[in-house]
């Protein structure tokens, strides 16, 4: 009986000592919902966001549980469309931020996107709210993907006037607030506006990242993967240069459990097939083209991948990944172009340059060049 009375002591203590060091341990071991929204009409918080109706400006959601929760990480994402509004929801079911706020030139649309996002908020460990360029105040990076979007048969270079005008109007304003913040781009076309956005924010080159070619080495890895049968994490592969029609596969350093693709073949009995790989890489280039055909855009893998360059922005992480930034490729000056940079808090702060052959050099300067072309007629 005594030895049964000293577990309880023990566990009180337990429980003493963890509230004592996260005070809301024992509100969240309760799985406390804290759904509030703030009206316009006064800023009296209700306890039921259905009594707000219409005249509602925010929406929050606390955290439910206090386990493996972001503190204090803030994402601002600018234009809750397809694209923002799929990247908050991935960034909200991965847990690396604590606070997701979407802003949009069409507010009763963020509004609606974060009522119902805050629903499934209620399953993860952040807050989603809709904001306003104040709001990028110690935003751990903004996300920008505001913009028009590709319509079938147009290239994403088509874009390039319409959101070069919007980026002068975004671009200005998150600096103004967040001048220490680190700017991801994601509005196509993605490197013509990282050089556009470096320059409109006077932030260093490390502090504007292209989400690039991330997504192509993503859609190559997946096709590799298909092709070889072996799960696409274990192809290293690349594409670098644009996130466009010239980006480049860099066929010369592929490799599948640390052996080129020749050697991997003759050692796991698989046919060597020059064309086949052709198609892949076709396939990866012309992926975004096909599903804007049959669906009209393109918004889940950009999503994951552009919660997986905050991962080490926000960790720390130093992972290496084909980004987009400013710099000189293939001999042509102060142009954005994809190759494998280093990321961590500081940003896409170093360069890995690649042993390229002589046919990926040329390949890379033609991309350079067209990129170049395009950012001096702005
Ligand atoms: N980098 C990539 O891999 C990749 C992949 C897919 C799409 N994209 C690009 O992302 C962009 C957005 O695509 P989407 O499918 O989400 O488009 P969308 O039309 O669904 O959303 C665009 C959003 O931007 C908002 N917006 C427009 N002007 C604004 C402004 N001045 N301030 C704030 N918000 C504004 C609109 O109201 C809309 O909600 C496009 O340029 C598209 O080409 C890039």
């Amino acid at each position: 009986m005594s030895s049964i009375g000293g577990c309880w002591w023990v566990l009180w203590i337990l429980a003493l000592v963890l509230h004592r060091a996260n005070p809301e341990f024992l509100q969240w071991s309760q799985g406390e919902h804290c759904a509030s929204m703030i009206c316009a009409t006064d800023t009296e918080q209700c306890t039921d966001y259905r009594d707000c109706g219409s005249e509602c400006t925010e929406v929050e959601i606390c955290k439910t549980t206090n386990s493996g929760a972001a503190e204090s990480i803030k994402i601002v994402i600018v234009g809750a469309g397809s694209v923002g509004v799929t990247t908050a929801y991935a960034l909200l079911l991965d847990g690396l931020a604590s606070d997701i706020v979407l802003i949009d030139i069409d507010k009763n649309r963020a509004l609606g996107e974060v009522m119902d996002l805050s629903h499934a908020a209620h399953f993860a460990q952040a807050r989603v709210r809709v904001g306003d360029y104040e709001d990028c105040v110690d935003a751990a990076a903004v996300i920008i993907t505001a913009g028009v979007n590709q319509k079938p048969g147009q290239t994403r270079l088509d874009l390039v006037k319409t959101n070069y005008a919007l980026f002068q109007d975004i671009v200005p304003r998150i600096a103004k607030f967040a001048p220490e913040t680190i700017l991801v781009v994601a509005t196509n076309p993605v490197d013509v506006l990282t050089h556009a956005a470096h320059q409109l924010s006077g932030f260093p080159v490390e502090r504007v990242i292209g989400s690039g070619t991330a997504m192509d080495t993503t859609r190559f890895r997946h096709e590799l993967g298909k092709h070889f049968g072996v799960n696409p994490r274990n192809v290293h592969a690349m594409i670098v240069g644009e996130h466009g029609d010239s980006q480049l596969p860099v066929w010369s350093l592929a490799t599948i459990s640390g052996m080129r693709l020749k050697d991997y073949c003759e050692q796991a009995g698989h046919e060597y097939s020059q064309p086949a790989l052709e198609d892949c890489a076709k396939r990866t280039k012309e992926a975004a083209y096909e599903i804007i055909q049959r669906k009209g855009k393109t918004n889940y893998g950009v999503a994951s991948v552009l919660v997986d360059v905050l991962r080490p922005i926000i960790t720390h992480s130093d992972a290496i990944m084909t980004v987009s930034r400013v710099g000189t490729y293939g001999g042509v000056e102060d142009v954005a172009l994809s190759m494998p940079c280093m990321l961590n808090r500081h940003g896409a702060y170093q360069d890995v340059p690649l042993l390229l052959n002589d046919r990926e050099k040329g390949a890379l300067r033609q991309s350079a060049l067209g990129v170049k072309g395009v950012i001096s007629k702005l």
